[in-house]
């Protein structure tokens, strides 16, 4: 991002121009962004050479998975669908590690036939996997009985978490095991997601390696995502190389004890990807309560749900004036909700000091390439917004905007699956 006479440029482009040509809502993803975060990741923890894995949960379009597949970084996926998108792109089954929950039969079935390996999050999975798979490979996920996150909602870890086999489960694990032949290769764990302190990490990473010294005959340890990244202006950052030289430290010196080398997986997703987004909305009314003045937009919780489901912080920029005298300002959705407002903080709705704004002009929402699109709806009958993929000065439309027919194509009656009804 870059300012220029006082207007926002996403990837040497103008946010207006962006706006004209594509229409807003738009989402626009700086694809130098995301490759910077991937370098500064693998330099982080250059001394142990992980393998990434990036999450496509949080972004999956698949523009920025041939992204993520060129700095060479495989998946974590979770669902057949996203496995399926993968592999269609050209991932390696091996490249990629498949961690659902609640897992049905069919769909280990279908993981299984795909020849993808599995990393499994329960006990009654793994008797289901060691019953369609006897004598296989098989990846454990374990809850380290520590979680950490920015929201309760997306803490994986501790014991009020649904996620992975109990760390204290050890005999059930290996009676299972035997039971069906099976080999365990890797250990894995993720305690949640947005986490900005490294002490959780390594404390959930001392859990993960207690919990793996227990099995002879591990390949991986996985230790999973959760990296944070700063969303409100002045968040201290993860310090993401002094906890990537802990972690390799901590790693060999593991290795060394367990008597022979282990591969060092890591899941990022939120890391890679969600400064490269921003969403851009237009300046639709003007409102003024006792408590707030609302600026209305062309947008919502529909394209971006973090603030009203997390009370999740998202700076907001007016890309048409950038700077200039401030008001205090809410910056409201379309939605028929009240809390559809995206100037959201842990208490609720937040004013937010803009450059005062003005019906028809373009407002930026910052850091919103991760659980942004993935988690969007089509809430009010409204479409998805198309995304844009900038660099150099240059964009390329990544996805189309949803049309009324697309809206429809499902409800037999009133659309053709072909889009022609
Ligand atoms: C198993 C697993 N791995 C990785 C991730 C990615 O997390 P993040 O985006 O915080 O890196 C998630 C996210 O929920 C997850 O459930």
């Amino acid at each position: 991002m870059d300012v220029r006479e006082n207007r926002l440029f996403l990837g040497g482009c103008a946010a207006e121009a962006l706006a004209r040509e594509f229409g807003t809502p738009l989402y626009v993803y700086e694809e130098e962004v995301i490759r910077s975060q991937c370098r500064l990741l693998r330099e982080s923890f250059a001394a142990v050479a992980p393998e990434l894995h990036y999450a496509m949960k949080a972004n999956f379009n698949p523009a920025i998975l041939l992204i993520l597949k060129e700095e060479g970084l495989g998946i974590d996926a979770v669902s057949p669908f996203e496995l399926r998108l993968c592999l269609a792109l050209g991932f390696r089954p091996e490249q990629i590690l498949l961690t659902g929950n609640n897992t049905s039969p069919e769909e280990m079935a279908g993981y299984l036939a795909l020849g993808v390996p599995i990393n499994i999050g329960s006990l009654v999975e793994l008797e289901r996997y060691g019953r369609l798979n006897p004598g296989g490979r098989v990846a454990l996920r374990i809850n380290p009985d520590v979680g950490a996150g920015h929201h309760s909602h997306v803490i994986t870890g501790g014991p009020e978490s649904k996620f992975g086999i109990y760390h204290t489960e050890h005999e059930a694990i290996l009676a299972t095991l035997r039971r069906h032949g099976l080999r365990l290769v890797g250990i894995h764990s993720h305690i949640g997601t947005g986490i900005l302190d490294t002490g959780e990490m390594l404390k959930a990473m001392e859990i993960t390696l207690r919990a793996a010294a227990r099995f002879g005959q591990l390949e991986f340890i996985d230790f999973g995502g959760g990296f944070g990244v700063p969303y409100r202006p002045g968040q201290q950052p993860l310090p993401i190389r002094q906890l990537g030289a802990a972690m390799a430290e901590r790693f060999a010196a593991f290795c060394k004890d367990y008597g022979r080398p282990l591969r060092m997986k890591l899941e990022p997703g939120r890391f890679l990807v969600a400064q490269s987004g921003t969403l851009l909305v237009r300046v639709t009314n003007l409102q003024a309560t006792p408590a707030h003045t609302f600026v209305g937009t062309d947008s919502g919780f529909n394209h971006l749900v973090r603030p009203i489901l997390y009370g999740a912080y998202h700076e907001v920029l007016n890309a048409s004036r950038v700077e200039g005298a401030a008001r205090a300002v809410a910056v409201a959705g379309n939605i028929c909700e009240s809390g559809d407002v995206f100037s959201q903080g842990a208490e609720g709705i937040e004013d937010r000091l803009l450059p005062a704004p003005e019906i028809g002009q373009l407002l930026a929402i910052r850091d919103v390439g991760a659980y942004g699109m993935s988690l969007s709806s089509q809430y009010n009958l409204r479409p998805r917004p198309p995304e844009v993929l900038v660099g150099d000065g240059r964009s390329r439309l990544i996805r189309r905007r949803e049309t009324y027919e697309g809206l429809l194509r499902d409800f037999p009656g009133f659309g053709e699956p072909d889009g022609s009804g």
